[in-house]
């Protein structure tokens, strides 16, 4: 007989719920329509890999065309990065992944002889293990300081580090935002700068959105592997049983927006127990779990939304087709 006080697992529906932030997010996220659940969740460990093999991807320009531009303007990227005073800076970079065109930018500054300390941030303790032993061997020179948490998580401590900050923002991230949630925290962000701090955002900007539509939806399943990995971390960590055979990853491109938007499609009735929240949840044939959204940006849109969060446009650095910018950003004057 189970105690009076603890749920029968087995015979009760009362919610047994793992209070972890995982947990909470996907009760909420199944249980509202649409069902949505954040694409901040793709990256345990095998999420984190199979990105490095989207990376990789021919189809997958982003990373490419960022690696290319960065290596380009590395010169004048860290000349605007360090204090011209030479006072130590504080290299932060949110979402950091496997750091591989990061460490364009932080072989430059070693090179330049600046005074830095590197301080990657990532929701996946598996990414930033393998960053941190990556630069112990590639960079052993640099000093750096780990941090897994979640990006807002790691903003408040930046308004005590002495000297100049610079916040790193590379790749697509910033993308994933919807509009209201980007501005906030860009807003947020710059609370805790100075004058003197600067930011560098990647933006990927608006193209033919067959380009765009492909790098989501490429030939070899990479991405579709990438996009269900997260029904396959439901099923480990919250005890869940999706049958992944039975869903599928859906891309839409809405040009209109300049929005990609990832699905995952039940392809049947179904319904789905998950274990750790005691719930069970009905599926309809063909309806979609939205999971990623990934904006795409001209350079006006890119200006309004540094003005609307106290910004200001310093340098904007692109490659030959324009298909990617990391825009150098300060506090408004
Ligand atoms: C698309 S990858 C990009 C990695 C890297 N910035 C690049 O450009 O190659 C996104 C990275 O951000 C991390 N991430 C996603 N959402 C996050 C969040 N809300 N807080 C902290 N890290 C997050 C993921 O774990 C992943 O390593």
């Amino acid at each position: 007989m189970p105690s009076p006080t603890m749920p029968d697992l087995v015979s009760s529906s009362a919610p047994v719920v793992l209070d972890t932030p995982l947990a909470r997010h996907v009760l909420s996220g199944l249980s509202r329509q649409p069902r949505t659940l954040s694409s901040m969740y793709f990256y345990d460990e095998v999420g984190s890999r199979l990105f490095q093999q989207i990376m990789e991807l021919p189809e997958y320009y982003p990373t490419r065309t960022e690696f290319g531009l960065l290596s380009r303007h590395r010169a004048a990227i860290a000349a605007a990065l360090t204090p011209v005073d030479g006072a130590p800076l504080h290299l932060l970079e949110l979402g950091a992944g496997d750091g591989l065109k990061t460490k364009i930018l932080l072989r430059e500054l070693l090179s330049n002889g600046a005074d830095f300390t590197y301080a990657p941030v990532d929701i996946s303790p598996s990414a930033l293990q393998e960053l941190s032993q990556s630069l112990s061997l590639e960079l052993p020179t640099l000093r750096v300081q780990p941090l897994t948490a979640e990006y807002t998580a790691a903003l408040p401590a930046l308004s005590q580090v002495p000297g100049r900050k610079a916040v790193l923002f590379l790749g697509s991230n910033i993308g994933n935002f919807l509009p209201p949630d980007r501005l906030t925290f860009l807003q947020q962000l710059a609370r805790h700068l100075a004058p003197d701090d600067r930011l560098l955002f990647g933006f990927d900007l608006r193209k033919d959105p067959r380009h765009i539509h492909a790098a989501y939806d490429d030939s070899q399943g990479v991405t579709a592997a990438f996009n269900l990995n997260l029904l396959t971390r439901l099923n480990h960590e919250l005890q869940a049983d999706f049958e992944l055979e039975q869903w599928q990853h859906f891309p839409q491109y809405d040009p209109l927006e300049g929005v990609m938007r990832s699905f995952l499609v039940s392809r049947r009735a179904q319904q789905v127990h998950v274990g750790a929240l005691g719930k069970t949840f009905s599926f309809a044939a063909w309806e979609a779990i939205h999971t990623e959204n990934s904006y795409k940006f001209t350079l006006p849109q890119i200006e309004a939304l540094a003005q609307a969060a106290g910004l200001r446009v310093q340098e904007v650095f692109t490659d030959e087709q324009h298909w990617f910018a990391d825009v150098l950003l300060a506090p408004a004057e």
